[in-house]
Parts: structure tokens; C-alpha cells; sequence
């Protein structure tokens, strides 16, 4: 299929009130900038994806207003895009079990992260964690949609995405639009900043070197001026001092600038002073995203109108291309 002039985005976050710098520098802040980009630009809150490891039911609708008012509290404007609760689209269920005929158990024994969840526990994991590439892939592709803005540690469910697409064009006729990846220059692999040769996350990572959008401002400083550096003085960005490098890509989007520039500004300084202006930019990065949380989550009522009223949008968009994907498959 070939691509419309403006790009179609679609991006997908899980659940919960714990969302991370990472998070925030690797994709949320792709979002915003896509709203006005895409046509349409397409935000979803996966709580299907998030029901593949141990859950409480009660507090899985909880999770997901936290995430909805978090992603608006950083600039998702409803009026400028798409933004919705996964489930409530029964469409991505079902494209799901369709793409399963062009996926193969090889494939999805070869994805990393599901190594990584799993580890040597692979035989209790649900079915479902498995599945969850596939998933993916149909959330994407049953809008056609062009363009992925992720981070880093998405890029390999991405590429199958696309073999998947690519696989059912063959199979079945041209039908599907075989998505491109896109990760952010500067950030696109956020650090833990105590072990940083681990990326940032609330799973794998440390509770201190994890700095979470909704930390209050004593805390991002508690955090970052306890990030492990490296030994040495000089703050400079190389693949032997992992400490410094993401403090400085950090800095770099806070600032908005690239990494020299800050390399420039804290040549000869020492790491103290460094950190101090690392702190800084992520205190005024994140302040305001908390401070307009704190309005809009209370009104659970205004969150879940906003949800569904994105729901209905995206079911409208995402029907043509199931009704096409059924009738290729021989269904109906
Ligand atoms: P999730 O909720 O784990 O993460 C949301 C986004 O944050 C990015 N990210 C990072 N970026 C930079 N540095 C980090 N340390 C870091 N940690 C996380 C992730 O790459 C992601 O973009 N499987 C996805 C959700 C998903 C999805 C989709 C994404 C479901 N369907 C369709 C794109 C398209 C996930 O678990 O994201």
C-alpha cells in the first residue's frame, strides 16, 4: 500500500501512575509533537497488553485514568488527536487473531524482551506475554498506520510489525501499510541512573535511579544527585563513562539542545555543578506535567468522556481496514 502524504502515527503505553523519565524523553514527548503532524495521530492506553503479566483487576481502570491524565497533563490534546483505551475497541482483539495466521512461533521465541520477562520461568508465563508482540502489531497495523514513535527498546516489536504486514501483503493481496519506526535523536534510551548500563524502567530498573514524571521536586534532586557517575572529571559523552553520557543526553532535551552544547558549557566544570543543572532541567521538565495532574485526574468522569469519545473515533477508523483484512482472509 502506499503511504499518504502526511504520516498516520499510532503509538501505544502501558498503564500505570508509575511512568518514568524514560518514558517521558523516549515517547510521550514524540506524541505531543506528533499531534500536529499526523492525520490523525492515534494514542492508545494498552490495558489489554498489561492483563499478559500478574494484575489486580480492581486496579487496572485505576492505571489507566493515571496514564490518560499523565499523557494529557503533557500535552495530548483530544481535540488535536486520537486518544483512547485499547479495550475499548474491540478491533485490536480481533486483528490480533487474524495476524496470528502470517506470525510464527519462531518469531516470537525470538523476542528479547520476552527472554528478558521470563527468564528461566518461560513455561509459567501466560500465553498472553507471548502474544503480546502480536498484539502490537495489530494495534498498529489496523489503522494503517505509518509512522511508530517509540523508544529504543520497542525497535524489535516494530520490526516485526512490519514483517507482518509484509507476510500478509504476500499472502493474501496488498491490504496492509508496513509501518517505520521512529526513536528520538537524543534519548531514545534513557538510563537507570544507579546502574546505568541498564535502561530505565519500573520493572527492571532501581526505585532511585528510576526518576518518575509524577516525583515531587525534592525527590528528582534526591535522584539525580545520587546518579552514579563515572571516574574522572570531565563531562563528556563516550560509551566508557554510561553515567555521564545519559546525563548528559538528559540535560540535551531538557535544554533542547544537542549533546556538544552541553559538553561545551560543562567543559572544566566539575560533576557537582553538572548535576546540580541536570536536576534543574528535569525539575522544569516535569513540574508542570505534575502540576496539571493533579488537576485533571480527580475528574474521573471528564477522563473516562474523553476516553470513550476517542474510542468511537478510532473504532471508525479502524473498521474499513478490518472489513478489508476480513474479506481477504476469506471471512464474511
Ligand atoms: P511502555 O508502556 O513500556 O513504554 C512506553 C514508551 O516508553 C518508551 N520507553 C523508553 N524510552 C526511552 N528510554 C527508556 N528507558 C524507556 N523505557 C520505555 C517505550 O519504548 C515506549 O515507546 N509495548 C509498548 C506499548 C505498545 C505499543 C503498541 C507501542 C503497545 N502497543 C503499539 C507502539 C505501538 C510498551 O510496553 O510501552
Amino acid at each position: 500500500m502506499s503511504s499518504p502524504a502526511k504520516p498516520i502515527i499510532f503509538s501505544g503505553i502501558q498503564p500505570t501512575g508509575r511512568k518514568h523519565l524514560g518514558n517521558y524523553i523516549g515517547a510521550i514527548r514524540q506524541y505531543v509533537e506528533g499531534q500536529d503532524r499526523g492525520e490523525p495521530a492515534i494514542f492508545c492506553v494498552v490495558d489489554l497488553h498489561s492483563i499478559s503479566v500478574a494484575y489486580d483487576p480492581a486496579d487496572l481502570r485505576e492505571r489507566v485514568l493515571d496514564t490518560a491524565a499523565i499523557l494529557l497533563a503533557a500535552g495530548l490534546d483530544p481535540e488535536r488527536c486520537v486518544f483512547f483505551r485499547q479495550s475499548d475497541v474491540a478491533a485490536h482483539a480481533e486483528m490480533t487473531w487474524l495476524l496470528s495466521a502470517v506470525t510464527s512461533h519462531g518469531d516470537l521465541n525470538r523476542m528479547t524482551q520476552f527472554k528478558e520477562k521470563t527468564g528461566s520461568a518461560r513455561d509459567l508465563a501466560s500465553a498472553a506475554l507471548f502474544y503480546y508482540p502480536v498484539l502490537m502489531a495489530a494495534d498498529v497495523l489496523v489503522y494503517r498506520a505509518t509512522e511508530v514513535p517509540v523508544g529504543d527498546d520497542q525497535r524489535q516489536h516494530v520490526e516485526l510489525m512490519r514483517e507482518i504486514a509484509r507476510r500478509f501483503n504476500e499472502r493474501f493481496g496488498e491490504t496492509l501499510v508496513i509501518p517505520d519506526l521512529k526513536v528520538p535523536e537524543v534519548g531514545a534510551r534513557i538510563m537507570d541512573l544507579q546502574e546505568p548500563e541498564r535502561k530505565m524502567s519500573t520493572t527492571g530498573g532501581t526505585e532511585s535511579g528510576t526518576v518518575l514524571v509524577l516525583d515531587d521536586e525534592k525527590t528528582i534532586r534526591k535522584k539525580v544527585g545520587s546518579a552514579v557517575t563515572d571516574s574522572g572529571r570531565e563531562v563528556v559523552a563516550s560509551p566508557d563513562k554510561p553515567g555521564v553520557t545519559n546525563l548528559i543526553d538528559i540535560l540535551a532535551v531538557a535544554r533542547g539542545v544537542g549533546r556538544a552544547e552541553i559538553e561545551r558549557e560543562f567543559d572544566g566544570a566539575g560533576y557537582g555543578d553538572f548535576k546540580g543543572a541536570v536536576a534543574d532541567g528535569v525539575v522544569e521538565l516535569l513540574a508542570p506535567v505534575r502540576a496539571r495532574y493533579a488537576e485533571l485526574r480527580p475528574d474521573e468522569a471528564a477522563l473516562e468522556r474523553v476516553l470513550l469519545a476517542g474510542a468511537e473515533k478510532a473504532a471508525t477508523i479502524a473498521a474499513p481496514v478490518l472489513a478489508d483484512v476480513r474479506a481477504r482472509m476469506g471471512f464474511g
